[in-house]
């Protein structure tokens, strides 16, 4: 390829990186993504995939055949460029170069995305081009400061990273969601949810989580909702319901200080109002589920007792707080099999987080219950299989101990701290229903 006649490959710059060189000579190589001209100079805003930054080019700089390259370049081809960086302080990098030379590597045919309004569906159709824009980029950044952030914070406390498997026996979170496949001549199924598998884990190492994805046949069209999504689940042994709130809410705050430590840039691009991210610090609300029902009640919401929160129900309760609200005591009937009961046995030990601003519920999770027997009556009354769970029965037979847990959605997380209302910009290549390309 005609990129490796420049040889050292180290002599590139990454825009991001441009500052540094203010008065030197640099080599970017990039994308075309958007041009401009006034006569004797055009401009190039030249994007690389670490930030974007304007070439001047001008017929005075430039030999005369690089100046007419402004006929030849369409949106996205692919050029290198060498220039001077020169300060420039009303442009978003902070500088532009001035073009000394100009490459061009590929001509792009006429590309779908305009920097126009497109249909969301036609976006989606192109996806692998569509994540190419300015606003995608950032969102995908974003994510992967989230993910650092969820991996340090438990990396730091001493977690023993225990990864699931993804193809499991038995269901987790409810049959109805289950993906099915052929294993050898017996069903498998892709994991709703790795924690069955962090309590044995738990049990061996104390404290353990895994992050990875997840599956669920999601027949409804949400904007919350993906058949393939991550999730990253933490367990503690020794751990009560309570204990598992304060981590739920160190953690929650600690991802979104990191990511406006570190992405102010990346939600400036998205327009997120940061004032209302800066104040999600511990402690959060904890209030319990006959506290949110009485909140629907002062809204008039219709609302069945035992139930589990719709969207326009979590909007209403999370309206009425500017952090996460932790919801707890939930009535067992709304909660898997797994989770322990209070002393009433009414209530499940369960805890939602919803998000603020209607991004919905981030985090599920709770206290796990530990007794043998309760377990073995609780795997049947849901109608579920006792054979596929012998060994999850194991852990409750040799040194059971109170243990607790969460999951918490990454997409639905990515989704409030940039601000995006639908779940599916928040993954580089989303799941639905409806959607298996690109
Ligand atoms: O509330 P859920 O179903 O909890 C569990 O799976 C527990 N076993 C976790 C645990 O205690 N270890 O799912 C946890 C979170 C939800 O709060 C939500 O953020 C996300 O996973 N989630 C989804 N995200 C996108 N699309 C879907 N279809 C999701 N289903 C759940
Ligand atoms: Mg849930």
């Amino acid at each position: 390829m005609q990129y490796y006649q420049h040889g050292n490959i180290m002599s590139q710059t990454d825009i991001r990186n441009l500052k540094d060189f203010i008065g030197k000579e640099v080599q970017v190589n990039g994308w075309v993504y958007n041009m401009r001209s006034i006569g004797k100079i055009w401009f190039v805003i030249v994007r690389d995939g670490t930030g974007y930054v304007q070439c001047v080019v001008s017929k005075d700089d430039v030999a005369d055949d690089i100046f007419k390259l402004e006929d030849v370049l369409t949106q996205e081809s692919s050029l290198i460029v060498k220039g001077i960086v020169q300060e420039d302080k009303r442009s978003e990098s902070g500088v532009e170069i001035i073009a000394k030379d100009i490459e061009v590597v590929h001509v792009a045919e006429e590309y779908p995305i305009s920097l126009k309004d497109h249909g969301v569906s036609f976006l989606m159709d192109n996806r692998h081009l569509w994540l190419r824009s300015k606003k995608q980029f950032a969102i995908m950044k974003i994510r992967q400061r989230i993910i650092k952030s969820i991996r340090d914070f438990f990396d730091e406390r001493g977690f023993v990273l225990i990864d699931s498997p993804m193809f499991t026996g038995n269901a987790v979170e409810g049959t109805t969601t289950l993906f099915e496949t052929d294993y050898f001549n017996r069903s498998a199924y892709l994991t709703q949810s790795g924690q069955l598998y962090q309590e044995a884990g738990a049990m061996a190492f104390g404290k353990t989580y895994c992050f990875g994805p997840c599956f669920r046949a999601e027949k409804s069209k949400t904007r919350k909702h993906l058949t393939e999504f991550w999730m990253v689940e933490p367990e503690i042994a020794y751990c009560d319901i309570n204990q598992n709130m304060d981590l739920i809410e160190e953690f929650i705050s600690y991802i979104v200080s990191e990511c406006l430590e570190h992405c102010s840039q990346e939600l400036e691009i998205l327009d997120r109002d940061l004032s209302k991210l800066k104040n999600i610090a511990t402690p959060f609300p904890r209030i319990s589920y006959d506290d949110a029902l009485k909140i629907l009640k002062d809204k008039n919401h219709d609302f069945e007792y035992g139930s589990d929160f719709g969207a326009p129900d979590e909007e209403a309760i999370a309206s009425e707080f500017n952090k996460p609200v932790m919801i707890h005591s939930w009535p067992h009937e709304t909660k898997a099999f797994y989770m322990k009961r209070d002393s009433s046995d009414k209530y499940a030990l369960g805890v939602d987080v919803i998000a603020p601003e209607g991004y919905g519920e981030i985090v599920g999770g709770g206290q796990r219950e530990d007794n043998h027997d309760l377990l073995v009556k609780r795997i049947k009354d849901h109608g579920l299989p006792l054979d596929a769970f012998k060994w999850y029965l194991d852990l409750r037979k040799y040194g059971s101990v109170p243990h607790s847990g969460f999951g918490l959605g990454l997409e639905r997380t990515v989704s409030w701290i940039c601000g995006i209302d639908h779940i599916r910009q928040t993954i580089p290549f989303p799941r639905t229903m409806g959607r298996l390309e690109p």
